[in-house]
């Protein structure tokens, strides 16, 4: 291997298990502290299903127990991730939605490759963008410029958003573009597979339109909401890894903001 390879090997694997390790976030509502250990026992049982189902079919929704203290689980990974990782990831989040949220029976916990979620209420098909982590670095796009660039994202969001929205997509959007010799955009999007057509592109439609919002001229960014997910970045980032492409732009300094809305 040469130097520069040697170099991308090495940067692309730090990201790879950067990103299966930690949980992006969780959101554990304070509202729906759970009073019954019913409903404790029934999260205990329903997470092995959604564990189960998500590793055989990418995505499950499910219910466990009776009446007052049935349980609603929804559990999906990233369309484009494989069975493994997505396997591994969603165990990683069973295992750890209940360490960061105890008590409370609405609770969510996101990771880059999955996400999960349960609740004594039936959600299945609604969407929901009222809890929102935005995550960006930090830098500004500077080639092409800012107006160049904000045209470019549009014009790809669209077209991912459409093609998201198809029957047999399974809610997955994903493309590239080049923008200049030495950069090329990335994004993808990933609704919930309970969704309708509709709910999945009001969910998008949402996301994008809080771009300029929570990540104006960002050389990257992820908004993660209950019902989607949208990511772009400088640099290959979903799967299959695109490997012969410039680092520009692949700083590694990101923030996060989290918004909620009840
Ligand atoms: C969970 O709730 C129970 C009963 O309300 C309480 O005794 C316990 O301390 C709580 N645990 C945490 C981690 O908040
Ligand atoms: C990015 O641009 C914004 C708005 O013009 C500015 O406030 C911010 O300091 C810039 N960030 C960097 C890292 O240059």
């Amino acid at each position: 291997m040469s130097p520069t390879y040697h170099f991308l090997f090495l940067f692309f694997l730090f990201i790879l298990i950067a990103e299966s390790a930690d949980p992006s976030g969780q959101f554990c509502d304070d509202s729906t502290k759970i009073t019954n250990t019913e409903i404790s026992k029934n999260i205990d049982s329903l997470l092995p299903k959604l564990v189960l189902g998500t590793s055989q079919y990418g995505f499950i929704t499910t219910s466990y127990g009776k009446g007052e203290a049935q349980v609603y689980g929804l559990a999906q990974c990233r369309g484009d991730v494989g069975s493994e990782d997505c396997s591994t990831c969603i165990q990683d989040a069973a295992n750890e939605i209940r360490k960061r949220c105890p008590n409370e029976s609405d609770s969510r916990i996101w990771y880059e490759y999955c996400f999960l979620r349960y609740s004594t209420q039936n959600f299945f098909g609604q969407v929901d963008t009222g809890f929102g982590i935005y995550y960006y670095n930090v830098q500004n796009v500077t080639d092409p410029d800012p107006d160049t660039f904000n045209k470019e994202l549009g014009s790809l969001m669209d077209k991912i958003s459409s093609e998201a929205i198809l029957p047999g997509n399974k809610g997955l959007g994903k493309a590239k573009t080049k923008l200049t010799p030495f950069n090329t955009l990335y994004a993808l999007v990933q609704c919930t597979r309970d969704l309708s057509k509709q709910g999945c592109a009001e969910c998008l439609a949402i996301a994008i339109g809080n771009l300029p919002t929570f990540c104006e001229d960002k050389k990257g960014c992820r908004v993660l909401y209950s019902s989607c997910y949208l990511r772009y970045e400088l640099y290959p980032f979903y799967f299959p890894l695109d490997s012969q492409e410039s680092l520009d732009g692949a700083s590694m300094n990101y923030r996060t903001s989290i918004v909620y809305k009840p």
